[in-house]
């Protein structure tokens, strides 16, 4: 019987491409450079599964081509805003994420920016590297502690509560929220977390904001000029989450009018591109999209694709199935 066809759009870590290459009939993406348009077409006319990830754009233009002989986009990451579901749907197509095998990861780089924002890690290193460093001094970039103060996170799934954690345990933090929907219990186990009625809350109240919500179009400039007036003129933004979360304009003119302290950012509106601005500002932390970007967890996510992959292509339902 003929190895069901599957393209990867990108580069994936070596020990899972291997074995896919056993399982199915792939196509590589050797030389790692994001698929135009017309190759995307290409990719779902030839394949009976194409892999995207996060930074490829599935809309309805790609999903629109003519003859597509794929039914299934196996995306390669958590967050689904890449893809449009109702054209995916339109085109008979499932799609599968990689839910779960990030959350550590995550949270692990939701608190690194916390404690680069507090503790002035960027400046510090800038500052070294460009041989300014003029010894030790008592009141030398003096930064903040995490230990009593209060984090604020917008939406409570698994990330978010991986973060409490830390935050709660590890620095002493106390922990408030806001999730439009009731979180789950799981999510609130061990981490004493008070919930807010509101956005607003978590934003008047907390000296570190992380987000932690999913991209989508009711989360599209959440953090806007008027949500971040209502930040302590002391409290630093974090976003691990989606980069079109935070509208980048207003976010670049609180740090320079120093409005709020700082922003740890892993994300950003127009990524790749960055501001020219952003990137001027000392108050800001400024990560490439790193949040999973671990050997472990990238394999593991591989892996779980390769689980999804099994499972459709052996006539069962893909665990990590979202339509
Ligand atoms: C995701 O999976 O959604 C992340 O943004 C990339 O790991």
């Amino acid at each position: 019987m003929s190895k069901p066809k599957v393209t990867l759009t990108r580069r994936w870590p070596a020990s899972v491409e291997a074995i896919l290459q056993d399982e199915f009939d792939v196509t590589f993406n050797k030389d790692d450079k994001p698929l135009t348009l017309a190759q995307l077409h290409t990719a779902l006319q030839n394949s009976d599964a194409v892999c995207p990830t996060v930074s490829d754009k599935i809309d309805a233009k790609v999903l629109g081509a003519a003859d597509i002989k794929a039914t299934l986009l196996a995306s390669y990451g958590v967050g689904y805003n890449h893809i449009d579901m109702g054209a995916a749907q339109a085109a008979s197509l499932s799609v599968t994420n990689t839910p779960g095998v990030l959350t550590d990861c995550t949270a692990d780089l939701a608190i690194t920016l916390m404690l680069m924002c507090a503790r002035r890690a960027g400046e510090g290193e800038r500052e070294l590297r460009a041989g300014q460093w003029t010894g030790w001094r008592p009141t030398h970039m003096m930064g903040r502690s995490l230990k009593g103060k209060t984090l604020g996170l917008v939406g409570m799934g698994r990330i978010a509560h991986a973060t409490a954690k830390r935050a709660a345990h590890g620095f002493g933090m106390n922990i408030i929220y806001y999730n439009p929907r009731p979180a789950k219990a799981e999510n609130l186990a061990d981490i004493k977390a008070v919930k807010c009625n509101g956005i607003d809350e978590v934003l008047a109240q907390a000296d570190f904001i992380s987000l932690h919500c999913p991209g989508s179009p009711e989360t599209h400039h959440l953090i806007n000029e008027s949500a971040l007036s209502k930040m302590k003129p002391s409290a630093f933004l974090i976003n691990t989450a989606r980069g079109d979360v935070v509208q980048e304009s207003a976010l670049i003119k609180a740090l320079r009018n120093q409005q709020i302290a700082g922003a740890g950012l892993d994300v950003f509106e127009f990524e790749p591109n960055i501001s020219a601005d952003l990137m001027q500002l000392n108050n800001a932390v400024l990560l490439p999209h790193l949040g999973s970007a671990t050997e472990e967890t990238r394999i593991a996510m591989g892996l779980r694709v390769v689980d999804n992959l099994r499972a459709y292509f052996s006539g069962n339902t893909p665990p990590d199935k979202l339509i």
